[in-house]
């Protein structure tokens, strides 16, 4: 009886914690936290496409992002015109464009839904949801890259143009997403010695 119910009680941690039953190591057991430890950039693509669904899913997470006073001060682009990723990887070689991705999202700030007080909190609201992106896109078995546009303004200003956006709409970076044509190497960056406790 005994040995019944601590079976059941495990069974139910098991599913509470939302287990991948694939990894075997203690930290690796939560699919967020596996996730998060193991997201690479990827930037070569197999030239497969995604599916409308799969793009949606994406922005969804990028939009679960916290934002200072919740301003959710973001807007996106999604490219999936094959001349345009051509172009943007020549406009911008550091994209990554134009090597398979099936799409690129350009991720902007929209000074207008700012936090007046303090309106470069922007910068910080939209790069929680490219980090979304990038672990949605990760968990989702797809490749992803941040490639930066901003704080480069010469950057940010071909991409306005290019993107045709109004002023208020600043780029904050292009990711390429698509199926990965490469498996880079998790990078160890655990580095104890960064760390300071309750005071410096
Ligand atoms: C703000 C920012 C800008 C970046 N810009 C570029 C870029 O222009 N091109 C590129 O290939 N990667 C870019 N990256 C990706 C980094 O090179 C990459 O995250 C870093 O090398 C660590 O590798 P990992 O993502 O595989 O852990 C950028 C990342 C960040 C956060």
């Amino acid at each position: 009886m005994k040995r019944i119910l601590l079976f059941t009680l495990m069974a139910m941690l098991i599913t509470g914690c939302k287990t991948d039953k694939s990894a075997d190591n203690g930290q690796e057991q939560n699919t967020a936290i596996y996730t998060i430890l193991t997201r690479v950039s990827v930037r070569h693509f197999t030239g497969e496409k995604i599916s409308d669904e799969q793009v949606q899913t994406l922005l969804r997470c990028a939009m679960a992002a916290p934002s200072a006073v919740n301003k959710q001060p973001w807007a996106f682009v999604v490219v999936k015109d094959e001349a345009l990723l051509q172009r943007i990887g020549e406009t911008f070689p550091n994209s990554c464009c134009g090597r398979g991705e099936s799409c690129a999202f350009v991720l902007c700030g929209d000074l207008q839904k700012a936090f007046e007080p303090v309106p470069d909190f922007w910068v910080n609201d939209v790069s929680a949801a490219t980090e979304n992106l990038l672990l949605a896109a990760h968990a989702m078995g797809l490749g992803a890259v941040w490639t930066g546009l901003h704080p480069n303004m010469e950057r940010v200003k071909q991409a306005q143009e290019l993107f045709q956006m109004p002023e208020h709409i600043v780029p904050l970076c292009i990711v390429p997403v698509g199926v990965p044509a490469e498996q880079p190497e998790v990078k160890d960056k655990w580095n104890e010695s960064l760390i300071h406790y309750n005071v410096w």
